[in-house]
């Protein structure tokens, strides 16, 4: 089973960014969580970070040959700009989950419309980092992992 995660951009700083309304964990803590959750469950999970839309681009598409059978993406504000984002995730047309930290619905106005959630198995916000674990626990369970 192989799940992977993708932050987008200024995920990176985490834990010091806006701590009111995105928590006080870095990303590093957050991977660590994530990774030590998908290896009790036998999965192997790869985390991705990047401020650069191409990248994202470019570790989605990779996705599509290297084993991934699930992605969760918080594609933070390339959710509410991006079209290649999207289109690379309708490409791979592996099952996903969007995931924020915060709710977008209570935020601005531009943060409210997704390109991506269209195309998700579901979608989490507002429930901060334990919306990556949640929506990790769906994974592991809609791959049949033991426990999970
Ligand atoms: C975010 C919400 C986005 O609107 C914002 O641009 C982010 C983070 C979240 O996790 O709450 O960078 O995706």
């Amino acid at each position: 089973m192989q799940v992977l995660v993708l932050h987008g951009p200024n995920l990176n700083l985490l834990g010091s960014r806006e701590p009111g309304v995105y928590g006080a964990q870095t990303l590093a803590q957050i991977d660590a969580e994530l990774g030590k959750i998908a290896h009790d469950a036998g999965a192997t999970l790869s985390c991705f970070q990047s401020n650069h839309e191409g990248a994202l681009v470019d570790r989605i598409q990779a996705a599509r040959s290297d084993g991934t059978q699930f992605i969760i993406i918080n594609p933070a504000a390339y959710t509410h700009t991006s079209v290649a984002i999207r289109d690379a995730l309708a490409a791979v047309a592996l099952p996903f989950i969007e995931v924020h930290l915060s709710n977008i619905h209570r935020r601005e106005a531009f943060r409210h419309h997704s390109h991506v959630s269209e195309l998700a198995v579901g979608v989490i916000c507002g429930l901060g980092a334990n919306g990556y674990r949640l929506a990790l626990r769906h994974a592991l369970e809609s791959l049949g992992a033991a426990g999970a």
